[in-house]
């Protein structure tokens, strides 16, 4: 069998031609001119044979090696799954580096500060995001014994990071993205909460408050919580944590940041306990992970996933028993920026299986959004997922071995866990899916629909009408389809007020803005209790909101068990960047 008997028998890839367009410019393997070495179809055999590859460690044949790339071939290709953009970027070439998602840790001293700058650098370049929690970094002005001096703090530190990551382009075909992460009660955490109140300030970094159990108790009784040098263990004074909470609500309204993170609710979900505290998350807030640690993500297209207007529970079985295969052997053939990071990966093999197109599968089967359907479906098909997945690790648990952390886990029937079998320390996350989501032609994550049209401006001035491939057949069905009332929906967000659109396609078709805090908030509860990490989820509130919606979203956030939250006022940042821009 020759390399190109076997390519014709592979079947096209039908990308839009946004996907093309994405496939071209950040995935394909370019040539010294910077032209495509590759086609998507051949992109993807690829990855399938770089995959599949892994199976050869485990007694596979070469022809079954050669199945098994089929097999993650079509999964690819039909579009019902992407792994995350690493994995597509590098499987197969030199680099090797298959993950989105690390955690580095920060220590106590310039070697060490210097150290997680230089191991950031190296991700940054391999394609990878990098999280960071700065808490143990002593307060600005606390003592420097070796030099008499006094210490920058954790915010100037922040500095450095920012603008390593400027110089470096992930895998050369993106910025590098980081998640900063500071402890409530540490001492800084005032300058922390507004250290990017000028836009143009870390603007490579994302940042989160870590918020306790002990602080949302001492918020709920209107009472001062500790700070603690974390150099020295010592209480440094008291804030109130009304007035810290309403800091971080009043500059998350004013421009989205800071998030938050419940880090007690995350670790209580640790599934390793007894090999460290979680301190940090990815950049975009959906995988925590230890300190060295990396997580390799992927995602199932909802969208493809209805047949007869219900679920098709079948084909969604299989796509999951073949997505935990996949990625459970990205681990095995995954080329690790460092050793310690490698280590810490193969000892609990983590991997987050999600879902994209979420929003597409309930119009599709006629579900607003912002229902109490939608929450129901969230949950079926979720914990669907996490139930398959389960049952998929501990099979390749059996026959290839469990995680190496997995004595002492709550996977171990001794610590109360269902084993005796788990391969991965954890097997679901929600991931953003940002790029995937428009590899895949389906709306991003488990967010709503942004907009049913849209004009989208092309490079030469031209504008090209975009209108959503469902809405478009709806109007079609229904009799009201126009290229006018198309162009005149995409002035506006929301077709909520069009009287010419009927009134079912109207309930159907929700958009991001026709969706208050509460459902968006609810959609990311109902997923999170069916999914091993964090989901990803942006907050959408109108411009009009005021400081205690935002407020009241926090707290529903944490009292359903959220694991963090990231909010986005309409406008809000538009009205900084107005701000800046009339800076002399
Ligand atoms: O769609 P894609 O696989 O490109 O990524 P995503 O689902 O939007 O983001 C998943 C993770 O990839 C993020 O949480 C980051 O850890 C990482 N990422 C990054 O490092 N740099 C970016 N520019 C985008 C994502």
């Amino acid at each position: 069998k020759t390399k190109s008997s076997r390519k014709r028998t592979l079947r096209k890839v039908r990308l839009t031609p946004n996907a093309l367009l994405v496939m071209r410019k950040r995935y394909l393997k370019k040539d010294h001119k910077g032209e495509p070495a590759e086609t998507p179809e051949e992109l993807f055999w690829r990855v399938a044979q770089a995959i599949a590859e892994a199976d050869a460690n485990y007694g596979a044949t070469e022809e079954e090696v050669e199945e098994t790339a089929v097999r993650f071939y079509n999964l690819m290709t039909s579009l019902d799954f992407m792994p995350n953009s690493p994995t597509l970027m590098n499987a197969g070439t030199e680099l090797g580096q298959l993950s989105a998602c690390f955690v580095l840790p920060v220590g106590d001293s310039l070697e060490e500060i210097f150290e997680a700058v230089k191991h950031a650098a190296k991700i940054h370049q391999s394609g990878g995001g990098t999280g960071f929690s700065f808490s143990r970094l002593r307060p600005e002005g606390d003592v420097v014994k070796s030099t008499n001096g006094v210490a920058s703090g954790p915010v100037s530190f922040m500095a450095v990071f920012d603008s390593a990551t400027d110089t470096i382009k992930q895998g050369g075909r993106r910025r590098g993205a980081n998640m900063g992460i500071l402890r409530v009660d540490h001492p800084d955490i005032e300058r922390f909460i507004t250290c990017k109140h000028d836009n143009d300030r870390l603007t490579n970094f994302n940042i989160s408050v870590a918020i306790t159990d002990a602080f949302m108790r001492a918020l709920e009784e209107d009472e001062e919580y500790d700070l603690v040098n974390p150099r020295t263990g010592e209480k440094m004074g008291r804030l109130s944590a009304r007035k810290v909470f309403d800091r971080i609500v009043q500059s998350a309204w004013k421009n989205g940041e800071p998030g938050v993170i419940f880090i007690d609710t995350i670790n209580k979900d640790n599934p390793t306990p007894h090999v460290g505290r979680i301190e940090s998350t990815n950049p975009c807030g959906e995988q925590p992970l230890l300190p060295y640690e990396s997580c390799n993500l992927g995602s199932i297209n909802l969208s493809h996933m209805v047949k007869d207007g219900g679920i098709d529970y079948e084909h969604l079985k299989e796509v999951v028993w073949e997505a935990v295969h996949f990625l459970d052997n990205v681990i095995d053939v995954n080329k690790y920026p460092l050793a310690k990071i490698r280590e810490m990966t193969l000892a609990n093999r983590k991997i987050g299986l999600g879902v994209m197109g979420f929003a597409d599968m309930l119009v599709a089967l006629g579900i607003p959004y912002n229902s109490e359907e939608a929450v129901e479906t969230a949950e079926e098909v979720m914990a669907f997922i996490q139930r398959e997945s389960k049952a998929a690790s501990a099979a390749l648990g059996k026959t290839r071995g469990n995680f190496p952390n997995f004595k002492g886990s709550v996977h171990d029937p001794e610590k109360g866990g269902a084993g005796p079998y788990m391969r991965n320390a954890t097997t679901t996350t929600i991931a953003p899916t940002g790029t995937i989501s428009i590899l895949a032609g389906c709306s991003s994550g488990v967010e709503p629909i942004f907009a049913v049209t849209f004009v989208r401006k092309v490079l030469d001035g031209e504008e090209l009408l975009e209108v959503h491939p469902l809405f478009e057949k709806a109007a079609k069905e229904k009799g009201f389809y126009s290229r006018e009332l198309m162009k005149r929906i995409a002035s506006k967000a929301s077709i909520q007020g069009f009287s010419e659109i009927p009134e079912e396609v109207r309930r159907v078709f929700v958009v991001a803005h026709d969706v208050t805090p509460e459902w968006h908030i609810r959609i990311q509860a109902a997923f999170q209790r069916h999914t091993d990490n964090a989901v990803s989820k942006t907050i959408n509130f109108p411009n009009s909101a005021t400081p205690q919606d935002v407020y009241d979203a926090y707290i529903q956030a944490y009292k359903s068990g959220c694991k963090g939250l990231t909010i986005y006022r309409d406008g809000s940042r538009d009205v900084q960047v107005l701000n800046i821009q009339k800076k002399p």
